[in-house]
C-alpha cells in the first residue's frame, strides 16, 4: 500500500502500524480464517454478496451473533458496533420488538400476494409518522427509488432525472453517475467507472450537479425536461456532505417552479429525528423514500407521496393500455415484513429512542473533537441525529470535494486497529451509528481506541 505523505500523519509509522494490525488480526482471527478458506469453495470471492470483502480485514471476518449494540465472532471475540450493518441494525441488532413480531407473525404465512389484516392499520401509521397520505412497500430502499423514479416519469411525462454528484441511492442504474465538469457532452455527466455488465449508457437520462451549487441546479431544471430530482437531504454515501443554509428550500421551491418532483431519499437519515430529517425541517417532498432500518433490520422499505402524486398514479393506470407495469417484485411488502415494520413503528421509532441515540452521537461528537483537537490535526466532525461521520480535513461542501479529502490507507489502518481492540466503524468512509442502545461507555470505548491510534500516527509525535 502506498502511505503517501499528508499533514499531520507520520506516514511511516502509518505503514508500520498497518502491518502491525494486520498480524495482530490473522493471530487474533483463526477460526474466521479457516471459514473463509472453507467458503471460498462455493461462494464467488469466499462471501454470499461481494461488498462483504470491503473491509479493512486481510480475510473476512465472520459472525456468531449480533446483539444490541455488540457483535462476537466465530473466534469468540467481542465488538462494539457502530456500523449496524451500515443502518439495517440501526435500532440495534435483533431488538426484542422484532424478535417478538417475527415469531408472533412468522407462523401466520410468511408471504401470501393478498394484503395483511394489518394493511390499513400500518398505512395509518406511516402517515401519521412521516406526514404523508399513500404509501406503498418494497423489499429494498433501492427498489422503492427505482419506483419512485419510475412514477415520476410516467407522471411528468419527462425522462431525465436529476441527481448530486457523489450520490448513491442504491443499484437503480441511472443514478450511478458522476458529474465531470469540464468534459464535452452531456452536460459533463458519467456513467461511474467500474459498472459491471451495464449494457446501456447510465447516464443517458441523468443529469449530475454538485451538491449546494444552485445556480447548477437551476440551469439544468430550467431546460423543463428533468421529471424529478432524487437526493439525501444530507449527502451521507461520499463522506457526509451537509447542506447549506437555505440550500434544501431552493430546492424545493425550484423543483416546484421547474415542474420536476422532488424525491427525498431517507435510507441513511431516518437517523436525523422521529419521522425523518423532510418532516423535521418541514421540506415537503412530494415522494419520500425509505429502507434499511425502517422495519428494525428486516428486508422492508417504503415510498410515501402526496395527495396530486397518487392522483397522477390513477391518472397514469388508467391511461396507459395494461401489461407490465415494470415495478415490483414478488416478496414486497409480505407479511412478515409488514408486521415487523408495524412493530418498528410502534416500539422503535419511539421518543425516547430517538433521544437517546441522539444524547449518544452528540457526547461521541464532541469527544472526536477533543481527540482530534489533542492530536493537533483539523479533521472535522459531521453529524445527523445519531449518524456520525469524521473527515481527514475541512466540512466539504459537495461530493468531490469530500472525495479529494478521503484517504483510504489512513482509514483502513484506524478502521483495522479499532477493529483489533473490539470497535467496529463502517467499512465505506468513517461512519459511526448511535443506536438506542449504545452508551457512552460504548462510545469511551471508540474515543479511547482512536486517541491511541493518532498517538501513534499523528507527526506531532514523532
Ligand atoms: C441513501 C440510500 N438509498 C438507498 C440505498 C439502497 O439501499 P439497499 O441497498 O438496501 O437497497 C442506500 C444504500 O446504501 C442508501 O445509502
Amino acid at each position: 500500500m502506498n502511505y503517501a505523505r499528508r499533514p499531520g500523519i507520520d506516514s511511516v509509522a502509518l505503514g508500520t502500524l498497518a502491518a502491525r494490525e494486520r498480524e495482530t488480526f490473522l493471530a487474533t482471527h483463526r477460526e474466521s480464517a479457516r471459514l473463509a478458506q472453507a467458503s471460498a469453495t462455493h461462494w464467488l470471492n469466499g462471501v454470499p454478496m461481494h461488498w462483504m470483502r470491503d473491509w479493512s480485514t486481510p480475510h473476512p471476518l465472520f459472525v456468531r451473533r449480533a446483539r444490541g449494540a455488540e457483535l462476537e465472532d466465530v473466534d469468540g471475540n467481542l465488538y462494539i458496533d457502530f456500523c449496524f450493518g451500515d443502518t439495517g441494525a440501526m435500532f440495534g441488532h435483533s431488538p426484542p420488538a422484532i424478535v417478538r413480531a417475527l415469531a408472533a407473525a412468522g407462523a401466520d404465512g410468511l408471504t401470501c400476494m393478498l394484503p395483511a389484516e394489518r394493511v390499513a392499520r400500518v398505512g395509518e401509521k406511516l402517515a401519521n409518522l412521516f406526514g404523508l397520505p399513500y404509501w406503498q412497500v418494497t423489499q429494498t430502499a433501492t427498489d422503492a427509488n427505482r419506483a419512485a423514479l419510475r412514477w415520476a416519469r410516467a407522471i411528468t411525462g419527462r425522462t431525465r432525472i436529476l441527481v448530486f454528484d457523489g450520490c448513491y441511492h442504491g443499484t437503480v442504474d441511472e443514478t450511478l453517475v458522476r458529474a465531470l465538469p469540464g468534459v464535452q457532452g452531456k452536460a459533463g455527466t458519467r456513467a461511474r467507472a467500474g459498472l459491471i455488465g451495464m449494457h446501456h449508457d447510465a447516464s443517458a437520462n441523468t443529469d449530475a450537479v454538485p451538491f449546494n451549487d444552485i445556480a447548477s441546479l437551476e440551469k439544468v431544471l430550467a431546460r423543463g425536461r428533468t421529471a424529478a430530482v432524487i437526493a439525501e437531504p444530507v449527502m451521507t454515501n461520499i463522506g457526509m456532505v451537509l447542506p447549506e443554509e437555505g440550500f434544501l428550500r431552493t430546492l424545493r421551491e425550484l423543483t416546484r417552479r421547474h415542474g420536476a418532483l422532488l424525491i427525498i431519499d431517507e435510507t441513511h437519515t431516518l437517523s436525523s429525528a422521529r419521522g425523518g430529517y423532510a418532516r423535521a425541517r418541514g421540506l415537503d417532498p412530494d415522494l419520500w423514500v425509505c429502507g434499511k432500518a425502517i422495519a428494525g433490520g428486516v428486508p422492508c422499505a417504503v415510498f410515501g407521496f402526496t395527495a396530486a402524486v397518487e392522483a397522477g398514479m390513477r391518472r397514469v393506470q388508467q391511461e396507459r393500455a395494461g401489461g407490465h407495469s415494470g415495478m415490483g417484485t414478488t416478496l414486497s411488502a409480505n407479511a412478515l415484513a409488514l408486521a415487523c415494520l408495524e412493530a418498528s413503528l410502534d416500539e422503535l421509532m419511539t421518543p425516547a429512542n430517538y433521544q437517546a441515540m441522539h444524547d449518544t452521537a452528540a457526547y461521541l461528537s464532541e469527544g472526536l473533537g477533543r481527540v482530534f483537537a489533542a492530536a493537533d490535526l483539523s479533521w472535522h466532525v459531521a453529524r445527523v441525529g445519531a449518524r456520525l461521520e469524521f473527515g481527514f480535513g475541512r466540512p466539504p461542501r459537495d461530493g468531490a470535494e469530500s472525495e479529494r479529502e478521503a484517504w483510504p490507507e489512513l482509514e483502513h489502518a484506524i478502521h483495522l486497529f479499532l477493529l483489533n481492540r473490539g470497535v467496529l466503524l463502517t467499512p465505506f468512509h468513517n461512519m459511526m451509528l448511535c443506536s438506542p442502545v449504545t452508551t457512552t461507555a460504548h462510545a469511551d470505548k471508540l474515543l479511547t481506541g482512536l486517541h491511541d491510534c493518532l498517538r501513534e500516527i499523528g507527526s506531532r509525535n514523532v
